[in-house]
């Protein structure tokens, strides 16, 4: 029994008065109680106390944030060897090239725990991280699944196998590839723009998704992150997709090429995709920084039509893609700054879109990542949720609010408490 109250003691917490969002769409100033890691009653008012309660008096609880495009092995490389001059991605990976040379299990390992911790205290609970399998020891894949296996009890990883160079860039990173799966990734990747040749992407294109057969992995495969608009991989992607039937289960990442596709060819391809039923990720901290680099005046914004794929229903999720590494040397890992960069980039500044841009760091990542009924703010799911300084998700975009409360299967995992400022006039 509660001495305070004499109410039996029910549920291990309960969260009072909080603006619930129990959709993208649907918020409701309810009571939440969670009991044995899961959530069991949602209510205007729940009777029972709990051995916790905290009354949020109107802060929003959101399903936790969804990273779903992370390079976790070269994050926190800022400026090793050197820093990257052009800002291009090609300059990025040269410098990666010279940076990965030097990794060890340790080296991998600290930096992505560490990029772990600040993302998890940022309202991240779910990641997926590409792993690189160029390099013949597979050490940052190795390095990232004992990571997966290391923070699962607070932190859901998802590793992609991720062919940075190419799959025939050399004779062995076909093998490469095929081994990672063996060593356990949940998803084969690929970079069909980076291959030598357009017959090689097509063929990557081809290997990835026999691949993916073979093994039953999810796919991601960074496409068209380039602003050529003769760069027509996902074309290619599209219909592996509705051929094998994989759908829902591959995901084109960046596409920013379709940023510069004529809009006859791109009319006609949307239409390819709303058959195909892909996931989409771009990356707006990333692609406004990357791509356009080639222009003089006017310069392009070198990101996907997200605005176009969202009004055809289509499933896009945002991705922050680097932390401080050699092709952006800023970022804290916060996926309100990526949904902000969102509404400005992609020119979604009505109500329904920036709420839109929450969904695609929520609900949205949550179906990229194919995580079903793990996801979600209702009962009998699992006590996965973050509390926010703030109303509503327009104004959590609008002031990058603060979460002040990350709690991970029932147990509240981290505390923030929001900074104050005095004012003496
Ligand atoms: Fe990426």
């Amino acid at each position: 029994m509660s001495p305070a109250n004499n109410k039996p003691i029910a549920y291990d917490l309960i969260l009072r008065q909080g603006n619930v969002m129990l959709s993208p769409h649907q918020i409701e100033s309810v009571d939440l109680a969670i009991k044995a890691g899961k959530i069991a009653a949602i209510s205007a008012h729940i009777p029972e106390s709990a051995a916790q309660e905290i009354n949020l008096q109107g802060k929003l609880i959101s399903p936790p944030f969804v990273e779903s495009h992370i390079h976790l092995d070269s994050a926190l490389t800022a400026g090793e060897p050197r820093w990257n001059q052009t800002g291009t991605l090609f300059e990025g990976i040269k410098i990666w090239q010279e940076r990965k040379q030097d990794l060890t299990l340790e080296d991998i390992k600290n930096r992505a725990i560490a990029t772990l911790k600040r993302q998890a205290q940022q309202g991240i609970l779910f990641v997926r991280t590409h792993a690189d399998v160029s390099e013949s020891n597979l050490i940052a894949l190795e390095g990232l699944l004992e990571v997966r296996e290391e923070v699962k009890d607070w932190m859901t990883v998802q590793v992609v196998a991720f062919p940075q160079d190419g799959i025939y860039g050399n004779s062995q990173n076909e093998l490469l590839l095929e081994k990672a799966l063996e060593m356990g990734a949940d998803a084969v990747g690929g970079i069909p723009h980076y291959e030598f040749t357009r017959e090689d992407g097509v063929r990557s294109v081809q290997r990835i998704f026999e691949l993916a057969g073979k093994y039953d992995r999810l796919i991601d495969i960074h496409c068209d992150e380039i602003d050529d608009d003769q760069s027509r991989f996902l074309e290619g992607v599209a219909a592996a997709a509705i051929r094998t039937g994989m759908g829902a289960k591959v995901t084109a990442s960046h596409t920013t090429a379709l940023g510069s596709y004529n809009n006859a060819y791109a009319f006609k391809l949307i239409g390819l995709l709303e058959r195909a039923q892909i996931n989409f990720i771009a990356n707006p901290l990333i692609n406004i920084t990357l791509q356009g680099r080639t222009d003089t005046y006017p310069k392009r914004r070198g990101i996907t039509r997200v605005k176009e794929l969202w009004q055809q229903g289509l499933n896009v999720s945002l991705g922050h893609d680097c932390i401080q590494d050699p092709w952006y040397s800023l970022g804290t890992g916060n996926m309100l700054d990526v949904a902000h960069m969102a509404v400005h980039v992609c020119q979604m500044t009505g109500v329904a879109e920036v709420g839109a841009c929450y969904a695609m760091v929520t609900w949205n990542g949550a179906k990229t990542l194919n995580l079903g009924q793990n996801y979600g703010l209702e009962v009998g799911q699992p006590a996965n949720l973050i509390v926010l300084g703030t109303e509503n998700p327009y104004t959590a975009i609008r002031d990058r609010a603060p979460v002040e409360q990350v709690i991970s299967q029932g147990t509240v995992l981290i505390e923030t408490v929001p900074s104050t400022t005095q004012c003496y006039w």
